[in-house]
């Protein structure tokens, strides 16, 4: 059953699993079932992807299946990831393939699809009941060596899956960032339909028409 803890509230109503889905630091330790996996990385495949390149690859390190692996991603991640990132039932990493497969010219797209892929797998985490952490803060050349990726390959992002737990296990900053409420920008300030709105002052979401 989908996680309702902190959801998304909106003024226009959109798909419930949309504003279900978040990044949570807490964790249960429930173990993460070869075929729930297997289902949330098809739905990664289930993208568009320029060419139909498919570029995105992805290293899973299941803490019930693949400790080893799990070792080593949470190796690569800063410090301050590490702290609760430790406690998900799997880690992940993201990689992009970076040339084009028909003709070896560079994909400018390559990193746009893997990050396509991977808010697609979120969405049917989150309708299992899981939930992913997307992360910034790893070092790429740690897992490049650790895990033999060749060139032409680049890991771009990290993420936990896995089952949320209660914020209260976190520790105080972390628990109040996770109880936090959620906000969004409004339509106004990113869809500018016909125009790229005018120069500050005179924006079309503050016009008085
Ligand atoms: C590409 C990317 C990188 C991020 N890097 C980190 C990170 O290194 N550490 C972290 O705690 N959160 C990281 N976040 C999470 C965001 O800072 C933020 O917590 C999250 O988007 C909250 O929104 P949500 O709950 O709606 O997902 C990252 C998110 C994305 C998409």
């Amino acid at each position: 059953m989908a996680d309702k803890t902190n959801v998304l509230t909106f003024e226009h109503e959109i798909l419930p699993v949309l504003t279900q889905r978040r990044s949570p630091r807490a964790y249960t330790n429930k173990p993460i079932p070869a075929e729930v996996v297997e289902q949330v990385f098809t739905a990664a495949s289930s993208s568009a992807s320029c060419f139909g390149e498919q570029p995105w690859r992805y290293i899973l390190g299941n803490q019930s299946t693949s400790p080893e692996a799990f070792q080593k991603i949470l190796g690569s991640m800063m410090e301050f990831n590490q702290v609760w990132a430790k406690n998900a039932g799997a880690l992940v990493v993201g990689v992009a393939k970076l040339n084009f497969s028909h003709d070896n010219n560079p994909n400018n797209w390559a990193k746009y699809d893997v990050g396509q892929a991977t808010a697609t797998l979120a969405i049917e985490a989150t309708e299992l009941g899981l939930q992913i952490h997307q992360m910034a803060g790893f070092k790429p050349d740690v897992l490049r060596t650790s895990f033999n990726i060749p060139e032409g390959y680049e890991p771009v992002v990290v993420f936990t899956l896995g089952y949320p737990g209660p914020a209260s296990d976190l520790p105080d900053p972390l628990r109040e960032r996770e109880e936090a409420p959620r906000t969004r920008k409004p339509l106004a300030e990113f869809l500018f339909e016909g125009a790229w709105p005018t120069p500050e002052g005179e924006r079309y979401d503050q016009a008085t028409v």
